[in-house]
């Protein structure tokens, strides 16, 4: 089986649509998200439209908690919020039941999804150091957790004697899993990137080949900044896709 795991998407359509059509290209099979479908851009309700037809499955990230959840507001920076506004005032009743129902965790067959943190208690805490990794290695039921939130693509490995290593992905990587080892991995972000590549990302999990593989690609970016202008959602957000910050 090849699953597409995504994350980060933020209402960045044109991300999406390359992001799947590489997936397609590829063979995967399965499509899932580590939340964050909305937040940030142009297009949050053909996102979530394009979640449902196919259907791509995903866990509840920060910004979609934040349409139906005001107070989750105010641990976002003035263009977040300002995005987040933006979103609710434009997303149809469906759209925001839909992001209402998903998910915090999700378990799959050997693997596990989330946005920040496998922590009921603080699920969009980030999981950045070998130090947040060791609660979540500990937490995890399954061999692999795939997750996002930071924008930035990597990952951990936990040999058996308990040692924590990281690897960066930013220009993506491909690793072989092993029997022992336990696996943290940071798909990256679709639609915001923020590991100074402007290149989407998104992995593949082959369970057949035992491999993992974090894909870097160019999107249409001119795009997605011109409908940023013209939607007034602030000049930065549309800005930081051309430099991947
Ligand atoms: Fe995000």
């Amino acid at each position: 089986m090849k699953y597409g795991i995504i994350s980060d998407i933020h209402s960045n359509v044109e991300a999406l649509n390359a992001a799947i059509s590489k997936m397609e290209d590829k063979g995967v099979e399965s499509i899932i998200c580590c939340g964050d479908i909305v937040g940030y851009g142009p297009d949050p309700e053909e996102c979530i439209t394009i979640f449902k037809e196919l259907p791509i499955h995903s866990v509840i990230g920060n910004h979609d908690y934040a349409i139906n959840c005001i107070n989750e507001e105010q641990s976002f920076n003035t263009y977040a919020r300002l995005a987040i506004r933006w979103t609710r005032k434009k997303l149809s009743k469906n759209s925001k039941t839909f992001l209402k129902n998903l998910p915090f965790f999700s378990e799959q067959e050997n693997f596990t999804i989330f946005h920040g943190t496998f922590d009921e208690k603080n699920p969009f805490k980030y999981l950045i150091t070998a130090q947040d990794a060791v609660k979540n290695f500990t937490d995890i039921k399954t061999k692999i957790g795939f997750f996002g939130h930071s924008h930035v693509a990597g990952y951990f490995i936990q040999t058996k004697n308990k040692k924590i290593n990281y690897y960066s992905c930013i220009e993506g990587c491909k690793l072989t899993l092993q029997k022992d080892n336990q696996y943290l991995i940071n798909v990256g972000s679709v639609g915001q990137p923020r590991d100074g590549n402007p290149e989407a990302a998104f992995a593949i999990y082959d369970t057949s080949g035992n491999t993992i593989e974090i894909v870097r690609f160019q999107y249409d970016i001119e795009s997605v900044y011109k409908k940023i202008i013209k939607a007034h959602l602030p000049n930065f957000l549309g800005d930081r896709l051309f430099s991947g910050v």
